[in-house]
């Protein structure tokens, strides 16, 4: 079985609308459409997995039952309190599928309408082939460490550092059973999938996503989407 994680559990705070972020109109459909109708196009799905806040459960279906009318792909579930914990609960949708051993989720914030059908593609390759990957894009910046505000704590260097994307995507066999051996004080850390290949020094491939990848997050990215779609 492979399914996407359509992560849009959350709701969107730093975006500072008056509704949760995945609901926001870009080129006058919701943020969530977008990225569904992305991963619509991609036929090896079995399952789009739509999270979505418990208050906003009902609003999700009705977008849904709008813009993907009989689609029997899309299923909603409830997400959790964290990022990680909305992944989980994907996990959990698959496995009370009955899925078979060595099915893959690909996870994908919402807020990232811009991803290609071949970032999706190469993501779901390369979790097959390694058993985790994630989309890339090198640093542009110089990234500062700061542990103690206001001050400078360390300079990584550039050329070796990637801002992280989704899709990403894993072999859900490998993540729970990493997952069962974690400490509790691992678990917290945790704020994203990729950093539990990584404690237990599991493969994960990093492939390129692209700048026009990048996650609404602030007003600012709202003006860039929207000027993307009259360009
Ligand atoms: N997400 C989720 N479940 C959560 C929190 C976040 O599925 N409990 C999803 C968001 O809906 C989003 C994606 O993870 O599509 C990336 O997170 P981010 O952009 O940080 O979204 P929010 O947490 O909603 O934003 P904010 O931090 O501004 O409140």
């Amino acid at each position: 079985m492979i399914c996407a994680a359509m992560l849009a559990g959350g709701i969107g705070s730093r975006l500072k609308q008056k509704k949760p972020k995945q609901f926001v109109n870009i080129d006058n459909k919701p943020i969530l459409v977008h990225s569904v109708e992305k991963f619509l196009k991609v036929k090896e799905f079995d399952k789009v997995i739509v999270s979505s806040p418990k208050e906003c459960i009902t609003k999700t279906k009705e977008l849904m039952d709008k813009f993907f009318p009989q689609n029997d792909k899309i299923v909603i579930i409830e997400g959790g309190s964290t990022r990680n914990q909305t992944i989980l609960n994907s996990i959990q949708y698959m496995k009370n599928q009955n899925c078979e051993e060595d099915s893959i989720l690909v996870t994908h914030d919402a807020s990232r309408i811009f991803v290609s059908e071949k970032m999706i593609e190469d993501s779901i390759k390369y979790a097959i082939e390694v058993g985790a990957a994630s989309a890339v894009v090198p640093a542009t910046d110089v990234i500062f460490e700061s542990k103690k505000e206001g001050q400078l704590t360390d300079i990584p260097l550039r050329k070796y550092l990637v801002h992280a994307q989704t899709p990403q995507s894993f072999n859900i066999d490998n993540f729970l059973e990493i997952y069962a051996d974690l400490s509790e004080d691992e678990i917290n850390k945790l704020d994203e999938a990729m950093m539990l290949f990584y404690l237990r020094n599991a493969d994960v491939k990093l492939f390129p996503g692209d700048q026009a990848n990048f996650k609404i997050t602030y007003p600012f990215d709202i003006i860039l989407a929207e000027s993307i779609f009259k360009n």
